[in-house]
């Protein structure tokens, strides 16, 4: 990937399965967890980042055994049930907290270990006193290079093996918490103090759960004092599944909010009530109109018709915020994200960063990121929508968002790109370092492209009572396409000449009639209807006996084929706008003449006995036969089979098994390579 990556707006509807990665905070934990552990635990659906390699690598140099397979996303880890092989190590935490709070906690079981650490520049400035001076009390020690005491990376660390009571400042990140959780069921008789109360409290339930998960369960016997009843080393479950990241679905929730109106992803694994505080945000996307389904083991996220604003409190799932800030700018009204001062000083200020790029794209906040700069302390960020305002900013060319290496930043600007901001494709935001998603989900671009739908244009042509209908309705429904019947056009204007007593010799008096009729589109459903002065005609009035007996010799007048074609050909337009996956237009020359260029051409054929018998089936009287003699030998856009196109003949199959048969050729040719 280069230094930037320009998001492709998603021109027609998100489909199909997000691939989320597994959890990092789940991955990580395990990945302790199991090394605690006696014997061998497999984990399944890890997750493999950067942050979850660095833990890996650093694991791996304290001489632990663990073998990866990345193709089937397996991690098996020989647990030690708390030893250390290695006394000394020089690890490197690059700026994965995790990594951090969890190995120096970790490796404060080893007896007189010496340990130099350090991470990223952005790391050294994260919080570690909280944990450095709750460790100290149980005499290990972090020294800078002038071996003077410090509470930041670059330290060494000077382990003593053992954690007795100690007390934790947790109030800048739940992980300094966790971290002392994880080593409690290895300490005998001690306790774990929170002075204070922490951030991401669901994090601090993810630590607990997984504890009783690995057989050592920790309790909470006071508000903010934890012990483990059964200390030991933790018990390896043999298998252990790691849930699909929350976080990292949430850029698949907000999509279809972006990406028109039949959209539809779907992610696997998903589970509302499983480890991750993060599946909050699916709750606050419903209320701000999100339509979502839990069905099995899946979220399927339907349609969000419109984004709404509103007040919000992330303290406790504070990672998707920037999800959310991103979708607000184009919310119905202002939407306010509180309790999130704690992420100042995570992979960034996401605070500050997330204020400055949405200025940067024109869109007001509160506080200001010049008011952010001046104050620390601010922990609310209201966004105030306002389209105007980003097409005036990316109307030169797509404006380029910096991400301060951090990865939700990069995620979040992805999604909100994917929103096709001019209509036509254009694209308007650019990420600037887009690797930085490496940190925990290093295919997210590729996922979002496998997504992208191609826009489908279906053409259906054959004879009267052929199953064009059924089969073009029944298609357009199951795949969310727009149906246009061009059938009825004709019936239509018919309708509308034989009223005025037109001769449809009469050329002239032909097109004095056409020319005071202005046609429009109404949508219902998934179908598309045309009105005539802004009237649409009942069914009655289409398929009466009249219309049938007159249509064919008024659809063949040059002058009428030509005054409806290119409304015809504007409805790719219109299903496109509408946020269709594709449009299916079913009549007698829309593979030839109206829409050539389709990307699926269909001829549907059935007897003539078959399709005489469907007729009077559905009781309608009609001359068949007639009208397809007049319709394939006119001189104007005859009906034929048009070069290239699908021969189906259906006169002895069902409707479902035409349907079945075209669905998957319209599938394979929605595919983007
Ligand atoms: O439903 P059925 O197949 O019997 O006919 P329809 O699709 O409602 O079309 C009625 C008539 O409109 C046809 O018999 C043709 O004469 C005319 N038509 C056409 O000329 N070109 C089209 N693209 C569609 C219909």
């Amino acid at each position: 990937m280069s230094e930037s990556y320009l998001v492709k707006p998603f021109c027609s509807p998100a489909q199909g399965v997000a691939q989320v990665p597994g959890s990092k905070s789940i991955t990580n934990r395990a990945l302790i967890l199991a090394a605690l552990a006696d014997g061998e635990t497999l984990l399944r659906g890890a997750l493999f980042s950067r942050d979850t390699e660095i833990l890996i690598t650093s694991l791996k140099q304290l001489g632990f055994s663990i073998e990866v397979n990345k193709a089937l996303h397996t991690i098996k880890v020989s647990g030690l049930g708390g030893k250390i092989p290695a006394k000394e190590a020089k690890l490197h935490v690059g700026n994965a907290g995790t990594a951090a709070r969890f190995l120096t906690a970790f490796l404060t079981l080893s007896e007189k270990g010496k340990y130099f650490m350090d991470g990223d520049e952005a790391m050294r400035q994260r919080p570690m006193a909280g944990l450095i001076n709750a460790l100290r009390s149980s005499d290990n020690f972090a020294h800078d290079v002038h071996g003077k005491e410090t509470l930041s990376f670059p330290f060494t660390l000077l382990t003593s093996g053992y954690l007795k009571n100690c007390e934790v400042d947790a109030s800048a990140s739940s992980q300094l918490l966790s971290a002392l959780l994880m080593i409690l069921p290895l300490s005998a008789g001690a306790k774990v103090l929170m002075s204070g109360s922490t951030v991401s409290e669901p994090f601090v339930q993810m630590t607990e759960k997984m504890c009783a998960q690995f057989g050592r369960p920790i309790t909470q016997v006071n508000p903010g004092e934890w012990r483990c009843e059964n200390p030991g080393s933790f018990i390896s479950p043999g298998i252990y599944d790691i849930e699909p990241d929350a976080t990292a679905a949430s850029y698949f929730i907000a999509l279809p909010a972006l990406s028109g109106k039949n959209s539809c992803v779907r992610v696997s694994g998903y589970n509302p009530k499983g480890l991750q505080g993060d599946t909050a945000f699916a709750e606050v996307a419903q209320a701000c109109g999100a339509v979502l389904n839990n069905e099995g083991s899946a979220l399927v996220i339907n349609h969000w018709p419109e984004i709404k604003g509103g007040t919000f409190d992330f303290n406790n799932f504070s990672d998707t915020f920037l999800t959310l800030a991103t979708l607000a700018s184009l919310a119905n009204q202002p939407t306010t994200i509180k309790n999130i001062g704690h992420t100042r000083k995570q992979e960034t200020d996401r605070v500050l960063a997330m204020a400055t790029e949405l200025e940067r794209l024109g869109i007001k906040t509160q506080p200001t990121a010049k008011e952010l700069r001046a104050d620390d302390s601010l922990a609310s960020l209201t966004i105030f929508p306002n389209r105007e305002a980003l097409k005036t900013a990316s109307a030169q060319k797509p404006v380029p968002i910096h991400t301060y290496e951090d990865h939700r930043m990069a995620m979040s600007f992805g999604i909100l790109g994917s929103f096709d901001l001019w209509g036509d494709g254009r694209p308007w935001i650019e990420i600037l370092d887009p690797q930085c998603t490496t940190k925990t989900f290093p295919l997210f671009f590729s996922a979002l492209e496998s997504l992208r739908t191609r826009f489908v244009s279906v053409a259906v042509d054959g004879g009267a009572a052929c199953g064009k209908s059924s089969t073009s309705r029944t298609l357009s429904e199951k795949l969310g396409f727009l149906h246009v019947d061009t059938g009825a056009h004709y019936r239509s204007l018919t309708h509308v000449l034989l009223q005025g007593f037109v001769n449809p010799e009469d050329t002239h008096a032909v097109n004095n009639s056409l020319s005071k009729i202005k046609l429009s589109t109404f949508i219902s459903g998934n179908s598309a209807f045309l009105a005539l002065n802004n009237k649409v005609l009942s069914e009655a009035e289409l398929r009466s006996a009249v219309v049938n007996a007159s249509v064919s010799q008024f659809a063949a007048i040059p002058e009428v084929r030509a005054f409806i074609l290119a409304y015809q050909r504007n409805q790719v337009l219109v299903a496109q706008q509408n946020g269709f996956a594709g449009l299916i237009m079913e009549g007698r020359d829309i593979g030839s003449v109206v829409l050539p260029q389709a990307t699926v051409r269909i001829y549907l054929e059935a007897d003539a006995s078959a399709r005489n018998q469907r007729r009077k089936d559905e009781g309608i009287v009609d001359s068949i036969v007639q009208r397809d003699k007049i319709d394939s030998s006119r001189t104007s856009a005859p009906l034929i089979c048009a070069p290239g196109a699908m021969r189906i003949d259906n006169t002895n199959l069902s409707l479902s098994e035409v349907v079945d048969k075209i669905e998957k050729i319209i599938l394979e040719a929605g595919r983007v390579p």
